[in-house]
C-alpha cells in the first residue's frame, strides 16, 4: 500500500454569479476586453456570511461521498488557502470540527494559486511514509474578500470556490510524481500588502499582471519539462491537462507546449474565473463528474502563483 491514489473528488461554488456585464456597469471595462484578454465570462462570489470553511466543508462532503468513506476514516486534513476564515485557528481545524472528525492532524498550506499542488505533494509524503491512510486535501479560496472592486485590472479576474480530493494509500499507482518550487524574489509583482488598521486601506491584491503573465508562461514551460523528464512519461501519454485557471492564454500556451489540443484541457476559467487554490480541484471534479476523466487516465496538474510559487502533479487517476 505504498502508493497514493485519488479515490474521491468534490467541489462547491457559491450561488451568486458576477458576470462581465455586471462589472461593465460599475467599471471602465467591457465584456469583450475581459473575454479576449482572460477567457473569463463570469465568476461565483461568496455571500457575506459564507466563509472559506463553509466552501471547504461542502467540497469535502462531495469528496467523502464520492470516495465512499466516512469522515471518521480521514486521518489527516490539509487545506490550501490564502483567505483563511481567521488568522487562527487554521481553516483546516474549523473544517475538521464541522465534519466531526476526532483529533486527526489538520493544518493550512499557503502557496496562493499553487496551494493545492503543494497540499497534494505534502499529503503524498504522509501516505508514502505510512503516516496517514486517507487524507482530505482541500483547495479553497474566497478571493472576493481580498479583491479591490474599483481596480479594473483585478476585479475581473477573481472568483470564489472550493475543491477537494481524498488521497488514500493504495496498491495501485496514483500520484506518479510531484514537483514544487518557490522564488521569493518577485514579491512586489503579486502580493497583498498589510496596511496599518489606522490607514483604513483594505488589504487587497496588487498585481503587475503583464509581467506576471510572462513569467508564468515561461515557468510553466519549465515545470512541464521537469515533470516529463522526471516521470519518464511522454507528452502523448497524458490524457488530460487540469491546470490552474488564471488566464485562457496561459492555458493555451501550456497546451501548445504539450502538443495537446484544447479539448484535452479541462477549462473552467470562463465560468469560475481565477479561484486560486480552488481552481485545480474544482476543474478536476468537473472533469470527473462530467465523465471526461476516467479511471487509469494520466492527468497533469500544474499551477503558478504568488510567492512566486509553482508546481505540478502527474497523476494516474
Ligand atoms: N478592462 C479594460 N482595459 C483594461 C482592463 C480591463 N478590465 N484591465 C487593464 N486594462 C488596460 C490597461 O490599463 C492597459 O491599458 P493601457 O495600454 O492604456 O495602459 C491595457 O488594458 C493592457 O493592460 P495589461 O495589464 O498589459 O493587459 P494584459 O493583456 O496583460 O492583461 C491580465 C491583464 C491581468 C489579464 C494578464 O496580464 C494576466 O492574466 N496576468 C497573469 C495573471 C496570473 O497569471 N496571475 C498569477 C497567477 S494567479
Amino acid at each position: 500500500m505504498n502508493h497514493a491514489k485519488i479515490i474521491g473528488t468534490g467541489s462547491y461554488l457559491p450561488k451568486t454569479i458576477l458576470t462581465n456585464k455586471d462589472l461593465e456597469s460599475r467599471l471602465d471595462t467591457t465584456d469583450e476586453w475581459i473575454v479576449s484578454r482572460t477567457g473569463i465570462k463570469e465568476r461565483h462570489i461568496a455571500g457575506p456570511d459564507e466563509k472559506t470553511s463553509d466552501l471547504s466543508y461542502e467540497a469535502a462532503l462531495g469528496a467523502i461521498a464520492s470516495a465512499n468513506i466516512s469522515p471518521s476514516d480521514i486521518d489527516l486534513i490539509i487545506l490550501a488557502t490564502t483567505t483563511p476564515d481567521k488568522i487562527f485557528p487554521s481553516t483546516a481545524c474549523t473544517v475538521q470540527a464541522r465534519l466531526g472528525i476526532k483529533e486527526c492532524p489538520a493544518f493550512d498550506v499557503q502557496a496562493v494559486c499553487t496551494g493545492f499542488v503543494y497540499a497534494l505533494t505534502i499529503a503524498e509524503k504522509f501516505i508514502k511514509t505510512n503516516s496517514a491512510k486517507n487524507v482530505l486535501v482541500i483547495g479553497a479560496d474566497r478571493m472576493s474578500s481580498i479583491t479591490d472592486y474599483d481596480d479594473r485590472s483585478n476585479a475581473i479576474l477573481w472568483g470564489d470556490g472550493a475543491g477537494a480530493v481524498i488521497l488514500s494509500a493504495s496498491n495501485e499507482v496514483g500520484i506518479i510524481s510531484t514537483h514544487i518550487h518557490a522564488s521569493g524574489n518577485y514579491e512586489e509583482l503579486l502580493h497583498v500588502p498589510r496596511h496599518d488598521k489606522a490607514s483604513h486601506i483594505a488589504d487587497t491584491i496588487e498585481m503587475k499582471g503583464n509581467q506576471v503573465f510572462k513569467i508564468a508562461v515561461n515557468t510553466l514551460d519549465r515545470i512541464v519539462d521537469e515533470t516529463l523528464e522526471n516521470s519518464g512519461i511522454t507528452k502523448s501519454e497524458i490524457d488530460w491537462l487540469v491546470p490552474h485557471q488564471a488566464n485562457i492564454r496561459i492555458l493555451e500556451a501550456t497546451a501548445k507546449k504539450l502538443d495537446m489540443s484544447m479539448d484535452k484541457v479541462i477549462v473552467t476559467i470562463d465560468r469560475h474565473g481565477n479561484t486560486s487554490a480552488a481552481s485545480i480541484p474544482l476543474a478536476l471534479d468537473e472533469g470527473v463528474r462530467s465523465g471526461k476523466i476516467i479511471k487509469n487516465q494520466i492527468i497533469l496538474m500544474e499551477a503558478f502563483g504568488g510567492g512566486f510559487t509553482w508546481g505540478s502533479a502527474l497523476v494516474k487517476y
